[in-house]
């Protein structure tokens, strides 16, 4: 079983991981909408990896016996300015992600609650590479990015990437 407050903090964690889904995937909608279709192609990606984290976090809270309740996810941001803006706001959002990820595995301790520190542990490993591929992402954007060359040249990479289900590794 899961501690009550622990289960609230997983229902939480289930919304924030949807809420990523809703913001990538706004992006993305912005970037079909000027013509970057890889990039709009690299958010979609990033947006069916959030859902798989919110269904991670789902399955886990069902297997222990806990319930999930449903909240309203909040609603993204829908315009924005450049791509710029959009790598570097997906990267701060990571950075959140994984203070939010930090702090679960900081209750779970505290309860001593092994299992939850478990799964949580998949989710610290899975940050750093989100955060290191936010990171990439925008260093690349901040040198090529005022060179439309140079962002053609990223659109083109970013067209590239497929959807793996990172949940499914290992576990
Ligand atoms: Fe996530
Ligand atoms: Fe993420």
């Amino acid at each position: 079983m899961l501690s009550d407050k622990m289960e609230l903090k997983l229902n939480e964690q289930i919304n924030k991981e949807l809420y990523s889904a809703y913001l990538y995937m706004s992006m993305s909608a912005y970037f079909s909408s000027v013509g970057l279709d890889g990039f709009a192609n690299y958010y979609r990606v990033q947006a069916t990896e959030e859902e798989e984290h919110a269904m991670k976090f789902y399955d886990y809270v069902l297997r222990v016996g806990g319930r999930v309740r449903f909240e309203p996810i909040e609603g993204p941001k829908v315009d924005f300015e450049s791509t710029l803006e959009i790598v570097d706001m997906a990267l701060k959002h990571e950075e959140y992600v994984t203070g939010l990820i930090n702090s679960l595995m900081g209750l779970a301790v505290s309860e001593k609650d092994y299992k939850t520190s478990s799964l949580l542990q998949w989710f610290i490993d899975e940050q750093v590479e989100e955060e290191e591929n936010a990171n990439n992402l925008k260093n690349k954007v901040k040198l090529m990015g005022n060179d439309p060359k140079g962002l053609w040249m990223l659109d083109m990479e970013c067209a590239k990437r497929v959807y793996t289900s990172p949940a499914k590794e290992g576990k």
